[in-house]
């Protein structure tokens, strides 16, 4: 309550008869109608409801009244209050409304306007398989092991067991680099930095190698002289087939799904003995395309199996070329084609989008880890 008026003026006191009041109630609701947004709104408060309001002077007054008109007045008064307030509150809350309203009218974005695009650089969609493909063996706890792409002759074909008559190492078949005795060749295949893991380390060895590989082949939709493989070794004591199958397995399972599984056709190659060809399991009709022409499967064409890559165990030669007695270890190897594996597994139909380096096409692998 207000302290007792020392200072008495009759003519202030005349400011609180009903008459006044609402006078200051209807100019105080008329200026909060006016308010057209919230700092005016701030204004008018202060002006009408503030401390320094006609309303708050008036108010100091009522300490002079005689008693008996404190009470009726004092009622007055504090109706007035209590209007000027609730029409602040409500006009608080449209202004707020409004306000957002135009915030959000205001600060709308077009997601429709054309914008100049600024692509970040990806890396290639080979490269990204590559590295999916080894991420597999190193959270087995293998290493990545690398070699050279300008290989010596005797690394890619001799300590492999590629006799020298062998028709892979004719010039039609192997860049030489500068003639067909100068001992030096484009490697053909990542197996040479199988020896080269041999040669540098002792057993127990666990290497996968990605590289770059070349032959002499035209480009075509199915061939070019340039690709790419991933080389699997593991040499160890006790190491058998079904070590390598299971590592197969586990390959095709992290790369194209649970349950896909490999199965191994016999076949030759000189550095391995017994040697098999790796099939994938068909991931998209897992077989069940074989002599159902009604569901045939572009995949693995209604095979149920798609031509992955060769394996073996690692042939005693091999091991005996490079210091490690084949009676005390075994090892098993493997070597895929990234292309191909590329190919199926996105359905790339034609090799040559993934050397053109056409950006229509490695775009749209976005930016795949
Ligand atoms: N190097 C072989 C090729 O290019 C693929 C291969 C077959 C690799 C058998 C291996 C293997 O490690 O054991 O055709």
């Amino acid at each position: 309550m207000s302290a007792p008026n020392k200072e008495f003026d009759p003519k202030q006191v005349s400011d609180l008869s009903e008459d006044s009041v609402n006078r200051m109630v209807a100019a105080a609701l008329t200026a909060i109608g006016a308010a057209g947004d919230l700092s005016e709104l701030k204004e008018v408060r202060l002006a009408h409801f503030g401390d320094r309001s006609p309303l708050a002077l008036a108010n100091r007054e009522i300490g002079a009244l005689p008693p008996a008109a404190k009470a009726e007045v004092g009622k007055r008064v504090g109706h007035a209050k209590a209007q000027i307030k609730d029409s602040l509150t409500s006009r608080e809350e449209e202004l707020e409304l409004l306000r957002d309203q135009q915030a959000l009218l205001q600060e709308v974005v077009d997601i429709t306007v054309p914008t100049d695009r600024e692509w970040t650089g990806g890396r290639h969609p080979l490269t990204t398989l590559m590295d999916a493909m080894a991420d597999v063996f190193i959270a087995m706890g293998y290493s990545v092991a690398e070699g050279p792409e300008l290989e010596a002759e005797w690394v890619n074909f001799d300590a492999l067991n590629v006799p020298a008559d062998h028709p892979a190492r004719t010039m039609q078949d192997t860049f030489y680099v500068t003639s067909s005795d100068s001992g030096a060749v484009l490697r053909t295949q990542t197996s040479p930095i199988q020896i080269r893991a041999m040669l540098e380390r002792d057993p127990p060895i666990y290497v996968v190698a990605p590289g770059r590989v070349y032959r002499t082949d035209e480009l075509d939709a199915t061939h070019t002289p340039v690709f790419h493989q991933i080389e699997g070794l593991a040499v160890d004591r006790g190491l058998t087939m079904a070590h390598l199958k299971g590592t197969l397995d586990h390959l095709a399972e992290q790369m194209f799904g649970a349950g896909i599984v490999t199965r191994l056709r016999p076949s030759y190659f000189p550095f391995t003995e017994p040697s098999a060809e790796v099939d994938l399991q068909c991931f998209v009709c897992r077989g069940s395309s074989i002599g159902n022409p009604d569901a045939s499967c572009r995949t693995c064409g209604s095979e149920g199996w798609i031509e992955w890559g060769g394996c073996g165990m690692v042939n005693p030669r091999v091991l005996r070329a490079v210091g490690i007695d084949p009676h005390a270890y075994t090892g098993f190897a493997f070597g895929m084609g990234i292309e191909r594996t590329l190919m199926f597994r996105n359905g790339v139909t034609d090799m040559r989008d993934m050397v053109e380096g056409d950006l229509r096409f490695t775009r749209a692998f976005g930016v795949e880890a």
